[in-house]
């Protein structure tokens, strides 16, 4: 597989608000390929420290490791190798591949979910198997029960309300709705488009989204919440490594994934408030789980890759 495939496969990747914020630079033996941080991709009002952004690179990283592996070549990712922020890993194409290969299919088939799901409940064994997965890749995913799910309903619908009455992030949200077929943002019809900013722009829907959000908590198959230990750039790569692994083994299950991620970005207390129903953990993702038929897919940015100079060694 070529560097250029690698990348397309790395771009079936999720990211918040379909940014696909992530820029890759291969070395001239393509042996090497660094990630970073597409910045003009951020969202400094939804994500002001970049967090989701970090996240949504991690997830891309796994994809790209998925990728490789099934191509027969392994990968040595060595996170944050230099003094730049943005360089948030380089990837050795090199050594005996891993399982992630077996996963390579669910990479383009894997859709985010955005409705409500069958009133259905999810095999034990399965949620074992995704908290296998996020574990592997060094983070936690917390399947909620019962007296959890209530907590976090009511913190979706509280952080609906506090997103939706800021102004900023309503434009901010607005400004990504897009009719493309190709390239970023969150696609919607020609004839949806103008309305759909100008309510989203204008309206503070936070009540009543809040109330059906809280519903869709209540109601959803499984509710699951990934964390990490710590809350560092680092933390955040390996919670999107840990974000795709768990998907992508979520929809070999039949499940899909929709994401109630409020909680954590509506400020920093009601994400406090989250990471004590985890007994302390840091609460990065929280979605819900449940079975969908086939979805469509959204759009990419053109796959591109720069040539680098070389990346450096693994420390
Ligand atoms: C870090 C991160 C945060 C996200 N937050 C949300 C969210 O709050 N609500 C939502 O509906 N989708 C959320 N998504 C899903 C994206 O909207 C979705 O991945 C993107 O539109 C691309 O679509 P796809 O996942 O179907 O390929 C998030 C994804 C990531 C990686």
């Amino acid at each position: 597989m070529s560097i250029m495939e690698l990348v397309a496969a790395a771009a079936q990747a999720p990211s918040s608000h379909n940014t696909q914020p992530w820029r890759w630079i291969a070395s001239p033996d393509e042996t090497r390929i660094e990630l970073h941080a597409d910045r003009r991709q951020a969202l400094p009002v939804n994500d002001p420290r970049g967090r989701e952004l970090v996240i949504s690179c991690g997830a891309a990283l796994f994809a790209l490791r998925v990728a490789a592996a099934h191509a027969g070549t392994g990968t040595v990712v060595v996170p944050f190798p230099s003094a730049d922020p943005d360089h948030l890993a380089t990837v050795h194409l090199a050594g005996t591949p891993g399982d992630e290969g077996a996963l390579y299919d669910a990479l383009a088939a894997r859709h985010t979910h955005h409705g409500p799901f069958a009133r259905t409940s999810v095999p034990p064994m399965v949620l074992a198997a995704l908290r296998a997965a996020a574990e592997a890749e060094g983070a936690c995913l917390h399947v909620m029960d019962a007296l959890q799910r209530d907590s976090v309903a009511g913190l979706v619908a509280e952080a609906d309300r506090v997103l939706w009455c800021d102004r900023g992030w309503r434009r901010e949200l607005a400004r990504w709705f897009r009719i493309r077929r190709r390239g970023d943002g969150l696609p919607v019809s020609i004839a949806a488009l103008v309305p759909t900013r100008f309510v989203v722009a204008h309206l503070d829907l936070g009540r009543r989204l809040g109330r059906a959000d809280a519903r869709l908590v209540e109601e959803a198959p499984a509710v699951v919440v990934l964390a990490t230990h710590e809350d560092e750039p680092e933390d955040w790569l390996r919670a999107g490594q840990a974000l795709e692994r768990v998907l992508l083994v979520a929809h070999g299950a039949g499940l899909s994934a929709a994401f109630e991620n409020q909680p954590c970005e509506a400020s920093p207390a009601m994400r406090a408030r989250l990471a004590a129903v985890l007994q302390g953990h840091v609460p990065q993702m929280v979605a819900r789980l449940g079975p969908t038929a086939p979805a469509r897919p959204t759009p990419r940015r053109p796959v591109r890759v720069s040539a680098g100079r070389g990346a450096p060694a693994p420390r």
